[in-house]
């Protein structure tokens, strides 16, 4: 009789608990009212999600964050999600009505149609967070409205959807400066003893890009950085791996004076040499009334590299309706780029360019790495000083990557195969079998596009070895 008593307040506490987890999981989890702006839904759906609980800088912690064990659990969520993904850029950006970033769009419908944010533990404490079909279609419906705005590239049906976008409209231009700006590009009077250019590391017929692990500079000094493509570099929000300059313009004032690039003392000098040159002069004050300036010269060279943009690839092809120009592996490639979470940093219109991203974001790339720390290797904090931004680097474009070896920041990676598989495993803890990351790299090359109308080629690609530097 005991036992049967005992038994029974089992079974009735048990079924306490299910119902309360049915509730919890299913009931509770209201979605928000259909009359609000789609915006405003969102700012529901991550307010409810807890999302700002784990995802900013001092999260208001719940009460239970100071017990013992359990609290510091919390706080090692709130510490992994902060270092993982800050959404306090989104939420402003909702709240105030303005353009979100194409990244925190991609990142947060990522995770609202895998249904892996907020995490079970959470939404198992905290009533109604969790992220339901409802909650995750308004999700989608708003990253899609975004896109459809935001690109206006005319993509249709469930493409209008892609987060990455195709190029369609030529960045508009002055032709007078881009002829200005393609001579200065490859003028080595840029530098100190007039051996280098631009395009001596970022040659046009190369891929925008010079196949060495470092670069040479003047004298053969050699860089601590890989040089990423100047091809398309018009769509990175920020220049350089670090971010440091802001436009193009203001980039290329500084390969003129790095000591281990062109070395100039100063642009006095080169506007020197410049002046000497009659023809160049009077070509020059043509087009700039107040003659050769740094300002002038920089802002030439920026209007030339806003030519520099490849469209027509074989994807772009396909997201604007070709269905034919994708292969079914190139396409199965695509496809495993998103399913694994590669299309939420490498993203928009240049796949990249648009974000900071920690390297080694879910295993240790560094420690794994077997080289020395360099002081390249800190990223973003090089410029920031704070801790979060070491290892954070601007994501690189991905177009024309099948041209652009050796690859990231370190020129480590000398082939797209090791470039995709390393990525899988530090970026998004995943071990890629062999026939995934071949589909991957066979969509990466249909991202190869066209410079004014020809299909862009790299002269390296046959003879050259691009060996000799890498260690
Ligand atoms: C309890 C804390 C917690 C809550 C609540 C939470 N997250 Fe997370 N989130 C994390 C942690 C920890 C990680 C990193 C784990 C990992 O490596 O996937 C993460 C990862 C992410 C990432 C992945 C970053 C990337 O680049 O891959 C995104 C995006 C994200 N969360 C968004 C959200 C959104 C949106 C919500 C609300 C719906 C949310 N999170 C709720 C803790 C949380
Ligand atoms: C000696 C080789 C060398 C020369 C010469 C050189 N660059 Fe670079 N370039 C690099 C390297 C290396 C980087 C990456 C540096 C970094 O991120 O800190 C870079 C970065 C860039 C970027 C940023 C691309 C991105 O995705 O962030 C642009 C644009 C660029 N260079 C244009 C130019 C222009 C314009 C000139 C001439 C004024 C020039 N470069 C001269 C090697 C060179
Ligand atoms: C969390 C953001 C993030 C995710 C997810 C991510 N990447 Fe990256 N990717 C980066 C960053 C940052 C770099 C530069 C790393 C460096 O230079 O150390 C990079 C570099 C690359 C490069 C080399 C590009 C070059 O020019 O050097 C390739 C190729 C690449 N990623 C492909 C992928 C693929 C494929 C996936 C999915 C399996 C993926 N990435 C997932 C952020 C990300």
């Amino acid at each position: 009789m005991k036992r049967l008593l005992r038994n029974l307040l089992i079974v009735a506490l048990a079924l306490v608990v299910v119902l309360c987890v049915i509730y919890r999981v299913v009931l509770s989890s209201s979605t928000p009212n259909e009359e609000l702006a789609l915006d405003a839904r969102v700012t529901a759906i991550l307010e409810d999600g807890g999302c700002l609980s784990c995802h900013i800088a001092e999260p208001e912690l719940p009460f239970y964050a100071n017990f013992p064990v359990v609290g510091k659990l919390v706080k090692q969520d709130a510490q992994d999600g902060y270092r993982a993904y800050d959404i306090a850029p989104l939420v402003e950006a909702l709240k105030a009505g303005v353009e979100p970033s194409v990244i925190d769009v991609a990142k947060v419908e990522k995770v609202a149609l895998d249904k892996s944010m907020p995490m079970a533990k959470y939404y198992l404490m905290h009533w109604g967070s969790q992220m339901t079909d409802a909650k995750a279609s308004v999700v989608a419906e708003w990253a899609r409205e975004f896109r459809t705005e935001h690109y206006n590239d005319g993509l249709v049906g469930e493409r209008a959807a892609e987060p990455v976008r195709p190029i369609v409209a030529l960045p508009e231009v002055d032709a007078r400066k881009v002829k200005l700006g393609f001579d200065l590009f490859h003028d080595t009077r840029l530098s100190v003893d007039n051996t280098v250019s631009c395009a001596s590391c970022h040659a046009l017929d190369t891929g925008g890009v010079d196949n060495h692990q470092y670069s040479h500079g003047v004298e053969e000094r050699l860089g601590g950085v890989n040089a990423p493509t100047v091809y398309n570099a018009v769509y990175n929000f920020v220049q350089f791996w670090d971010g440091r300059a802001m436009t193009l313009a203001a980039q290329a004032a500084g390969p003129p004076l790095n000591p281990v690039e062109m070395a100039s003392t100063s642009f006095d000098e080169i506007i020197a040499k410049l002046q000497a040159d009659k023809e160049f002069v009077e070509a020059f004050n043509a087009v700039y009334p107040d003659g050769l300036t740094e300002a002038n010269i920089t802002n030439a060279i920026e209007e030339f590299e806003r030519t520099l943009v490849t469209p027509n690839s074989q994807f772009d092809k396909w997201l604007l309706g070709d269905d034919a120009a994708l292969t079914a592996e190139q396409l199965r490639g695509y496809e495993l780029f998103k399913e694994n979470g590669c299309a939420t940093c490498h993203a928009g219109i240049n796949l990249g360019g648009e974000s900071y991203e920690l390297m080694g974001l879910r295993r240790h790339y560094f420690a794994e790495r077997g080289l020395e720390l360099t002081e390249e290797d800190n990223g973003r904090y090089k410029e920031t000083k704070q801790e979060r931004d070491r290892h954070r680097f601007k994501t690189p474009g991905l177009r024309n990557v099948a041209l652009t070896w050796p690859y990231y920041h370190d020129g480590t990676r000398l082939t797209m195969d090791e470039a995709v598989r390393d990525m899988a495993r530090y970026q998004c803890d995943v071990e890629l079998a062999d026939a995934e990351v071949d589909a991957i790299v066979s969509f990466l090359y249909t991202l190869t596009g066209e410079y004014n109308g020809v299909l862009l080629t790299n002269d390296n690609e046959y003879g050259v070895a691009i060996v000799d530097d890498h260690h």
